[in-house]
């Protein structure tokens, strides 16, 4: 693959780079971006590697009124002899594509803006930080910049790749968090565009997300928005539940998001011999299951928040606690195994890394 960026501009002063042991999760921003103007009548054009720097917008800009965007999530490794892997980076630019297509956005190539994103890792390199837990997020992200008022698809977008060192997503690490399942709000209805990843999924959240704050509790678990019965997600990650041996985790229905980390556990999981099945499962299962003290154990999975163990579920007043608030052993494994692979650590049976080289 050939494609280059046509432009690098480096900045003229270099930021101070944060210590590891600091890094928290997507305060931090690189010294550089990846950008990439479209037109109809152009086409993407014009991808480029800039210092990081506001974006000027028209105030009628499509974005600001009908929030018509996409985003991802991905993260580059670097490995012990100081090589730099991406996981399954053209995962990430297919369900970007998809997303674009759910919102009447323009698709890109998605090889192109992979070769392109490697050209700024390359410039970011010094950025990809080396301690345990420790990675450079990778946020692509597309935004409708025609200054239009009326109710329409934008005719002109950007593209811009910003980075982020990161560690840990949640304050405590590894460590299981407490979820509240939340009866009220809902993130995505069937038909909706809750399977996209794009911005108002996730405002949508911020509300109940808070009250859930308030009580003491990490993320809120959501439920189907028909009838407020069967799981969907959980905050920013998929949700698995292991029981009696089994590993359950809700079908993708078009409201849930199609999560590349939940596909990587079910591949893992069979691979392993391990039984997993999506398919509808009702939060009133999941407590009937605990009742029967065959609940194992909860995990959520993302690229953001990697394998996080839940300790916790409330429900309608009831809590249930799982594995004793520990980590349990399937879950365990496969955070070493993931974590293991995405800074090549342990082999990679799947060819699931690309190195940036
Ligand atoms: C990710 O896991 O990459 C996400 O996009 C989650 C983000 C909303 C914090």
């Amino acid at each position: 693959m050939s494609a280059t960026v046509v432009e690098i501009v480096k900045a003229s002063y270099l930021k101070t780079k944060p210590n590891d042991e600091t890094l928290g999760f997507g305060r931090t921003f690189t010294d550089h971006m990846l950008v990439m103007d479209y037109s109809v009548a152009t086409g993407w054009t014009h991808p480029r590697i800039t210092p990081y720097e506001p974006i000027t917008l028209d105030p009628a800009a499509v974005i600001f009124h009908y929030g018509q965007t996409a985003f991802e999530g991905m993260k580059a490794y670097r490995t012990d002899d100081n090589r730099i892997l991406l996981f399954r980076p053209e995962k990430n630019f297919q369900r970007l594509n998809a997303s674009c297509e759910r919102l009447s956005m323009p698709a890109v190539d998605e090889a192109e803006v992979l070769e392109y994103l490697k050209q700024l890792l390359i410039v970011e390199q010094d950025w990809v930080p080396s301690s345990p837990g420790t990675s450079l997020y990778i946020r692509p992200f597309i935004i409708a910049t025609e200054a239009f008022l009326g109710l329409a698809a934008s005719k002109e977008y950007k593209l811009v790749v910003i980075l982020s060192p990161v560690g840990s997503y949640y304050q405590n690490g590894i460590q299981p968090i407490s979820i509240k399942v939340e009866e009220h709000y809902t993130r995505a209805a069937r038909g909706g565009t809750g399977a996209a990843k794009t911005a108002g999924n996730y405002c949508a959240t911020f509300n109940a997300q808070t009250k859930a704050a308030q009580e003491g509790y990490s993320q809120v678990l959501w439920l189907d928005a028909n009838e407020k019965k069967y799981v969907e997600e959980v905050g920013s990650s998929n949700v698995f539940f292991k029981i009696n041996g089994e590993v359950i985790t809700p079908e993708l229905n078009g409201s849930i998001l199609p999560g590349i980390t939940r596909l990587s556990v079910i591949e893992m999981l069979r691979s392993w011999g391990i039984p997993v099945v999506e398919r509808k499962v009702s939060i009133e299962e999941i407590f009937r299951y605990d009742d029967e003290g065959l609940l194992e154990e909860v995990f959520g999975t993302g690229t953001a928040a990697v394998i996080s163990p839940i300790g916790e579920l409330e429900w309608q007043g009831r809590k249930l606690h799982i594995n004793d608030h520990q980590i349990g052993e399937v879950t365990q494994k496969l955070y070493d195994t993931l974590t293991g692979i995405q800074t090549g650590k342990v082999t990679d049976p799947y060819n699931w890394t690309v190195e940036v080289k």
